[in-house]
């Protein structure tokens, strides 16, 4: 049996009730929270930053997943990071589509140089190719099956595709990098991803907000693959 990661996504809780819904999704069996950080630059909607990111670290011990729409300007990135870095990121995922080659490079060292655990998210568009020559350093890749942005869109099953491609060249390489799918993920567009090989599965309007939001999480959790 394999085992599956559910990172539910903060965006879609009930910032009033986030303490009681952090305690739900713990309780479910959700081991990893899916924080989205978007600048209304590289997206366009803007999100939350370090502090909701410590108050969530303060009370909770689950893995924090920070996934960061944002263009980076007149710093560097790690000046950029170190305050989620102190605020209790568990990992930092950057889009491959918003760094600059050189800040690419710099997010690569920051791994060893922090100790940080990194990940490279790809939109829809984007050519899983782009990540092949950072699989190596890099320790999950996110890839997006919604424009990046918004919750609570429909799922696009031609960028899932990819995550078969990159499983398969992840076994051929004995690479151990996770791959995580993010956008649109339910009962029925979790199941493909996993039987293409998915670890990690972000979901956000599929959970919160309903009553029956542990049945639902236990689903995603469970190996139903054929
Ligand atoms: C969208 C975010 C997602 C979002 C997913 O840009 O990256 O993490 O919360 O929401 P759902 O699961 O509703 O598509
Ligand atoms: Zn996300």
């Amino acid at each position: 049996m394999k085992k599956y990661f559910v990172a539910p996504s903060v965006l879609s809780a009930n910032y009033l009730a986030l303490k009681d819904e952090l305690t739900v999704i713990r309780t479910a069996g959700a081991e990893w929270i899916h924080f989205d950080v978007m600048d209304g630059d590289f997206v366009p909607n803007l999100t939350f930053g370090p502090k909701i990111l410590a108050d969530i670290r303060s009370y909770s011990n689950l893995y924090l997943d920070c996934h960061l729409m944002v263009k980076i300007k007149n710093q560097s990135v790690e000046s950029y990071l170190l305050p989620f870095i102190k605020a209790g990121a568990s990992s930092i995922t950057l889009h491959y589509e918003a760094l600059t080659p050189d800040q690419l490079t710099e997010f690569l060292m920051l791994r060893i140089k922090l100790q940080l655990k990194i990940g490279l998210a790809i939109n829809p568009r984007t050519p899983l190719t782009v990540v092949f020559p950072y699989l190596e350093q890099l320790d999950l890749v996110l890839i997006m099956t919604v424009e990046p942005g918004f919750g609570g869109q429909s799922f696009i099953p031609q960028a899932a595709k990819k995550i078969k491609e990159l499983r398969t060249y992840l076994d051929q390489h004995q690479y151990s990098t996770l791959i995580e799918v993010d956008g649109g993920i339910n009962e029925q567009t979790g199941l493909i991803c996993k039987n293409y090989g998915v670890d990690v599965l972000v979901a956000g309007s599929y959970l919160f907000g309903h009553s029956d939001l542990i049945t639902r999480l236990q689903g995603l959790l469970a190996d139903e693959t054929n």
